[in-house]
C-alpha cells in the first residue's frame, strides 16, 4: 500500500515539474532563435537546475526571471510570472531574450560561472 502511494506521488511530480535535459533545452533554445546555447544553458542550469517549476522568492521559471523587474503587471516582458512556471518555455524564451537585449547577461549573477568555454554544456547535443 505504501509502495504504491509512493509510485502515485512520484508520478504526478513527474507530471507537474518538467526537468529538462541539457541538450533538449539547448534544442528548444535553439529553435527559439537563440546563439551562444553553451552560454544559456549554462545559466539556466545553474538557475534552476533546467526545472522549469522552479521558484524561488521573486525568481520564476527555467531563467529564474525576477518579478522586481521582468515578469508581471507593468514590467518590461509584459507577462504573468507565473506563466513562466509551466513546462512550455515559449515565454520564458521571450523574457529572456527581451532582459538579454536591455541589459546582455548581467541579470543572471550566475552567469560569471558560465563564462568557460570548455564545451561541456553542449557535448554530444545533436543540434545541427
Ligand atoms: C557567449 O557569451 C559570452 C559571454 O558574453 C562570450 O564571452 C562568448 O564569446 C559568447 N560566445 C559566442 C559564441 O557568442
Ligand atoms: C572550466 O570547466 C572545466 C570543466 O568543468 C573545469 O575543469 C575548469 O577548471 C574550468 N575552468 C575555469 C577557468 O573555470
Ligand atoms: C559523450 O559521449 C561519449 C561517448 O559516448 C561519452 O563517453 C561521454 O561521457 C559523453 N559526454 C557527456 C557529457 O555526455
Amino acid at each position: 500500500m505504501r509502495q504504491i502511494f509512493l509510485i502515485l506521488v512520484l508520478i504526478i511530480c513527474v507530471t507537474i515539474a518538467k526537468v529538462f535535459e541539457r541538450c533538449e533545452f539547448a534544442k528548444a533554445a535553439k529553435e527559439n532563435g537563440f546563439n551562444n546555447l553553451s552560454m544559456w544553458t549554462c545559466i539556466a542550469h545553474q538557475e534552476s537546475r533546467l526545472n522549469s517549476e522552479s521558484r524561488d522568492g521573486d525568481n520564476y521559471g527555467i531563467f529564474q526571471i525576477s518579478s522586481e523587474a521582468w515578469c508581471g503587471r507593468g514590467h518590461k516582458c509584459e507577462i504573468s510570472c507565473e506563466s513562466l512556471l509551466d513546462s512550455d518555455l515559449t515565454n520564458d524564451f521571450l523574457c529572456a531574450m527581451t532582459i538579454y537585449r536591455t541589459s546582455g547577461f548581467k541579470p543572471w549573477s550566475s552567469s560569471k560561472f558560465c563564462n568557460n568555454h570548455s564545451g561541456i554544456w553542449l557535448k554530444n547535443c545533436s543540434l545541427y
